[in-house]
């Protein structure tokens, strides 16, 4: 980040003397006002819940531009990457800043294939869940239960370490995700299968059984690679926020990956991919696209507590570039099926339509984000609602875990230590208990 010749003077109106602030550019987007030494300075904190004007770190990784409706990963355009790229020519890009040649493209896809497997050990975890617990809920208890393996590379400060356990996370997520699905199935895990891509195999590992040959087909293969792709960073997120500082401490960085799942299962952020298809189920159950003027009655009535999800973003204040691309998608999945007239499909294109139409959505900026699309796809290609979160964990692994590597790797990083602007009880002393 450059020091720019502009600077901040805080002044207060109750005659406390001037604070100058300095003012840093950095290569896009806003500049940013340094506080480092503001408590110091004025014995005041800035307040900042949500995080709506905090710059938390400085990342060379993932740009967003909300107003334009613009995404970067490493500079290059989601809607470039998304169709002439695949998703570990992104991973490679991600990690290491670049895309990859093609040598260097075999090397890499050949290193993640070799790491695909999980151990044995780990299918007894999935044993103490009931059959029909939530993927995401299996999903925190494995993803932290690796941490329990590879003690011999989880030094963080090891490079080395780092890009192992990079390489191990983004291998080992699909093959989790597919057991967590063949448990709630009661189906016998199917193993990865080294000749296939990374998502031909996660769709192997998914819909194959001992039984008889599963054979891939290409056009969901391309679509899944493509959701991985668009949901791979997404700059400081809640979960990459949550993997960032919980990785501050210096944890195992399979359970600060762990973290991450956790927060991207709520519904205001990753779970909003199955709660847009859930809305969308009930809006069908109710009558399909006649009952949508009533519904969007209900969201526009802050009594009801009803959202339309898959819409809004606090960055985004256009179109998601990636909501377009998974539209498109949609698309091609549904055509390849014979399922061009999903009535599903049909109800989201026209409630996209009419929220895009009317002044309480045009008003507050909220546009379909990139979880409005992706469950329909999902499910046209067979993937059970309750995992959706999780594939999109699987796919968001490969930014959590460049971000954490990024931040680890900066000799600068503190531990996160926000604080509060307290408004409990000031001192008071305890009254005895037969006083009270
Ligand atoms: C993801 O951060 C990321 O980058 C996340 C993500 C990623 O890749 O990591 O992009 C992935 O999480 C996408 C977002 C998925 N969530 C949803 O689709 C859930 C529905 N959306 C909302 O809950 C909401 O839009 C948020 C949480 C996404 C953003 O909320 P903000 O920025 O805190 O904005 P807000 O809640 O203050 O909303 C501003 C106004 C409010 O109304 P007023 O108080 O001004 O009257 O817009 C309203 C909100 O009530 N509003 C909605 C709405 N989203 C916001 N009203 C109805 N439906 C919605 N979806």
């Amino acid at each position: 980040m450059k020091l720019a010749d502009n600077k901040a003077t805080l002044s207060f109106s109750n005659g406390s003397p001037n604070v100058e602030l300095p003012v840093y550019h950095g290569s896009v987007g806003p500049d940013v006002i340094d506080i480092r030494k503001l408590y110091a300075q004025t014995g005041m904190f800035t307040y900042d819940p949500g995080f709506m004007s905090t710059a938390a770190c400085q990342s060379a990784i993932t740009y967003i531009d909300g107003d334009k409706g613009e995404l970067l990963y490493r500079g290059y355009p989601i809607e470039q990457l998304a169709t002439q790229c695949d998703f570990m020519e992104t991973c490679h890009l991600l990690l290491y800043g670049e895309l990859p040649d093609a040598a260097g493209k075999q090397k890499f896809t050949r290193t993640v294939t070799m790491h695909t497997m999980v151990n044995e050990q780990m299918q007894f975890f999935l044993r103490g869940f009931r059959r029909d617990a939530h993927p995401m809920a299996i999903m925190t208890g494995l993803v932290g239960a690796l941490s329990a393996f590879y003690h011999d590379s989880t030094d963080i400060n090891n490079p080395e370490h780092r890009e192992i356990s990079a390489i191990r996370l983004i291998a080992k997520m699909p093959t989790l995700v597919a057991m967590a699905y063949k448990y709630n199935a009661g189906q016998p895990y199917i193993y990865p299968k080294n000749d296939l891509s990374y998502a031909g195999n996660f769709l192997h590992m998914m819909f194959a059984t001992p039984c008889e040959e599963y054979v891939v087909n290409p056009v969901l293969e391309r679509a899944l690679d493509r959701i991985f792709i668009l949901h791979a960073d997404h700059e400081q997120n809640a979960s990459t926020s949550t993997v960032r500082l919980c990785g501050s401490s210096g944890t195992n960085p399979f359970a600060a990956i762990a973290a991450g799942v956790a927060c991207l299962w709520g519904p205001a952020h990753g779970g909003a991919n199955e709660a847009a298809l859930n809305m969308l189920h009930d809006i069908q159950r109710q009558g399909g696209v006649d009952k949508i003027g009533e519904f969007i009655k209900q969201v526009k009535d802050k009594n009801s507590g009803i959202k339309l999800m898959g819409f809004g973003h606090r960055v985004y204040k256009n179109y998601d570039p990636r909501a377009k691309l998974m539209q498109e998608t949609c698309k091609e999945v549904l055509a390849e099926l014979g399922l061009g007239s999903d009535p599903l499909f049909k109800l989201a294109m026209a409630l996209e339509k009419i929220a895009l139409e009317d002044e309480y959505f045009v008003s507050r900026k909220l546009y379909p984000n990139v979880d409005f699309y992706s469950g329909i796809v999902q499910r046209a290609i067979g993937i059970p609602v309750g995992l959706f979160t999780a594939v999109f964990a699987a796919a968001r692994t490969v930014g959590w875990i460049a971000q954490l590597n990024e931040m680890i790797g900066d000799p600068e990083y503190k531990i996160g230590r926000p604080r509060q602007l307290y408004t409990g009880a000031t001192r008071r002393d305890v009254t005895a208990l037969a006083q009270r």
